[in-house]
């Protein structure tokens, strides 16, 4: 069946990530929207949506019969708006992260997308990469064990976020992708402190750490002091004589038990025993998106249909969002003690 979607928000990401990878679903797009009429109009252009279709008002696309689901890639302050109103007309929504300017508001969408049953899908795209996939099914699978230690880095640049002096910009928009990848690798957060120093005006580093409900502990350095020309991400899970690492979502390293091989003329690699590697086929003819956008969305389009899915809902967003407040919280007393 194909999922008619109006689509909010004609910025870099939806042209350059979101737009490209649902398209490439069973998709119509039949309406487009954004304030900005010369974005607007480029992309209309691109994805041939006819210009009676392409409104500068968000309510005037919602007020349209025509459709099954919206999407919204706006900001933070109208995923919230825009969020709330296709629930108030009965509309499923896929929202870009994060899903409100703050926790309070993003506890209001849960509630709201829970009062209406439809589904919202946030833009955490995150769990779907493949790499965090195979690494979060490892976790959480039946050889693995109970989760020990979560260790991970996630750093940006001090140029992504250089109009946001003040760190709102690198808390909202790149924070809150590891304060819902953490708790989807590692159950509840309990505790979460923070130890925060800043280099030099825009460059910040923090460090957290978390106590989960199963008793594990975490830590994690987010920074805006590293360049985005070199990898970025890298995070950890152990258990009892097991570990699984995720490097910058193209490698996956699964380490068991195994024997020293030093002096064995026997020395192999055996089935689970030895360490196994996964690295994507990158030359491979076929778009994989191994970001994760493309199965996100595919979720998101599942989800609509009725079908199972497990989209990270409004919900999920509130949980990520008040880790948020507790994190900036702590990082900007630490930052006024120095
Ligand atoms: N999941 C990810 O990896 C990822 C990556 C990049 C951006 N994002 C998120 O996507 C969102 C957009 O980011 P971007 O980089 O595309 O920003 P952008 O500024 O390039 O685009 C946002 C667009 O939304 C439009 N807009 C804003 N308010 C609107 C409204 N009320 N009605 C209609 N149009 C409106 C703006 O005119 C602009 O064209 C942000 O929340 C960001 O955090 C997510």
């Amino acid at each position: 069946m194909t999922t008619r979607i109006g689509w909010i928000g004609c910025g870099v990401h939806a042209n350059e990530m979101l737009l490209p990878q649902l398209t490439r679903l069973d998709v119509e797009l039949v309406a487009l929207c954004d304030v900005d009429a010369d974005r607007l109009g480029r992309t209309a252009r691109r994805y041939g949506v006819a210009s009676q279709d392409a409104t500068r008002d968000w309510r005037a696309l919602l007020a349209r019969s025509d459709l099954d689901a919206i999407g919204v890639a706006a900001g933070p302050a109208a995923h919230h708006e825009i969020g709330l109103a296709a629930l108030a007309r009965g509309l499923p929504a896929f929202l870009e992260k994060p899903p409100a300017a703050d926790a309070a508001r993003a506890r209001a969408l849960a509630e709201a997308a829970r009062r209406a049953g439809k589904p919202v899908a946030l833009g955490f795209m995150k769990r779907y990469s493949t790499a965090n996939r195979i690494g979060g099914n490892i976790v959480r699978g039946a050889g693995f064990g109970a989760p020990a230690t979560f260790l991970g880095h996630y750093m940006t640049a001090p140029t992504y976020f250089e109009k946001d002096p003040d760190y709102t910009g690198f808390y909202l928009h790149h924070c809150v992708h590891y304060l819902d990848l953490v708790p989807w690798l590692m159950g509840e957060v309990v505790d979460l402190g923070v130890r925060a120093h800043e280099l030099a005006p825009g460059k910040l580093a923090l460090h957290v750490d978390f106590r989960f409900a199963s008793g594990a502990i975490g830590a994690l350095q987010m920074g805006t002091h590293q360049s985005r020309g070199t990898p970025m991400e890298w995070w950890q899970v152990t258990a009892d004589h097991q570990r699984v690492e995720v490097r910058n979502v193209h490698e996956v390293r699964h380490y068991r038990a195994p024997p020293f091989k030093a002096s064995r003329g026997d020395a192999t690699l055996r089935e689970g025993e030895d360490t196994m590697v996964w690295e994507p086929n990158l030359t491979v003819a076929a778009n994989e998106d191994h970001k994760g956008y493309h199965a996100l969305l595919g979720d998101f389009l599942a989800a609509v249909r009725g079908e199972p899915s497990t989209i990270p809902t409004a919900e999920d967003g509130a949980r990520a969002m008040a880790l948020l407040d507790r994190m900036i919280a702590g990082a900007e007393a630490g930052r006024a003690r120095r």
